[in-house]
């Protein structure tokens, strides 16, 4: 049997490009340790350009970046509009497209848009889902119509912003809150404010990601969940595994970018979390619930926050989860008896099969005919 080709897809224009590396690595490891695929890498430049397969495979293996990506632009016709993604050319007939770029580009659709464009199957969900999950305000409204249990909050433009007092805030939310860019991820754009002064730069702050910010009561003392979740149209959870940063919820820590990707080192992890039975089954329910109303396939991680009395409220979804080492997702699935290897076969043949689905939908419509076109009356 020949073997089916995978164009693995890493890096991106986000804060998490170093992140996506790490991910691919053991993703690569994974698909080849099936037998069953040969792989072709293609790395995104932070400044966006597809790199070709040898260069890519040495940023694949940790090699300096930089010279590596300014080598290659001199080999790039700029005037060429497709430029940008010419590189994937030297794939030739590949199979699969197995993207593993975490926030833009990959977890808002972007990717999932081009993979449609050229007919292609590919990993994960489509580009519906990732953009509906990547936004924090749309995923919030999609939950809250669906009763499924998240946090209160208020959605601000520019220009409502500046009627929105703190002391207004305080009465509906309480009197700490989280600040969120609508569209981003990794803890950017997202602040913690317990006076009006704080409020005021958090505003500032997130109103330079997008220009549409949440306002989110804040849950006190949180534990925060991951659980992971795969499949298509009948979707498996993973175990629960729980972290948290000391003095969370009562000093000012929580899970900033800092206590993500800078230091962990005082991020405490449970794996898995040791929760009461009732608390469990209600995540895990609430995870799968998110993953239909959210139109996921493939794969996701779903983040909850488990205020004092045990209550979960879901946080967001994750539509690419980081695969590294310390990745959560990638660790829940060996205690619940899927190890990495058997768990990237799935997500390709859940890959292949969506595509197959999708292939039987009909595009056709019917004509008015060239006569009544521009014609209205
Ligand atoms: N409502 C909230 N209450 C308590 N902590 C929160 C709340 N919202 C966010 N946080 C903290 O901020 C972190 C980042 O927020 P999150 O919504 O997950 O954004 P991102 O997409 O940047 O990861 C969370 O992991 C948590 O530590
Ligand atoms: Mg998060």
């Amino acid at each position: 049997m020949t073997k089916k080709h995978v164009a693995l897809i890493f890096g991106g224009n986000s804060s998490e490009h170093d992140v996506s590396k790490r991910s691919a690595q053991n993703f690569y490891d994974a698909i080849l340790a099936t037998g069953k695929y040969r792989i072709t890498v293609f790395a995104i430049a932070q400044n966006g350009y597809v790199l070709d397969p040898e260069r890519s495979k040495r940023i694949l293996a940790l090699e300096d970046e930089r010279p590596i990506v300014a080598d290659y632009m001199t080999t790039v016709d700029q005037q060429d509009p497709l430029s940008r993604i010419n590189a994937l050319r030297a794939a030739g007939d590949f199979d699969i497209f197995f993207p593993v770029v975490h926030g833009n580009l990959g977890e808002d659709g972007t990717l999932q848009g081009l993979f449609k464009l050229l007919n292609k199957p590919y990993v994960g969900a489509p580009l519906r889902g990732h953009a509906v999950s990547f936004d924090k305000v749309l995923t919030k409204e999609l939950l809250t119509v669906n009763n499924i249990r998240n946090t209160k909050y208020i959605v601000v433009d520019e220009k409502t912003a500046k009627t929105l007092t703190w002391a207004q805030v305080v009465k509906d939310l309480g009197d700490v809150v989280f600040v969120k860019a609508a569209n981003q991820g990794s803890s950017v754009g997202v602040s913690r404010a317990k006076t009006a002064d704080e409020f005021e730069a958090a505003l500032t702050d997130s109103f330079q990601y997008d220009y549409k910010v949440l306002i989110e009561a804040a849950v006190k003392g949180p534990r925060e969940l991951e659980v992971g979740v795969i499949g298509n149209e009948d979707p498996i959870v993973s175990e629960i595994g729980a972290h948290h940063v000391p003095n969370q919820g009562d000093g000012d820590a929580w899970y900033d970018y800092n206590n993500k990707f800078v230091d962990n080192s005082s991020v405490q992890f449970e794996i898995p979390a040791n929760l009461p039975d009732a608390v469990t089954a209600e995540v895990k329910d609430m995870a799968l619930k998110a993953y239909k109303v959210l139109d996921l396939r493939g794969e996701a991680r779903m983040d909850f926050l488990l205020d004092e009395n045990n209550v979960p409220y879901l946080g967001e979804p994750n539509t690419l989860p980081g695969f590294t080492n310390m990745s959560l997702f990638k660790r829940l699935w060996d205690y619940s008896d899927i190890d990495n290897v058997e768990l990237v076969d799935k997500l390709i043949d859940y890959g292949f099969a969506e595509f197959e689905k999708n292939a039987q939908l009909s595009y056709e419509f019917v004509s008015l005919g060239e006569e009544k076109i521009g014609k209205f009356n």
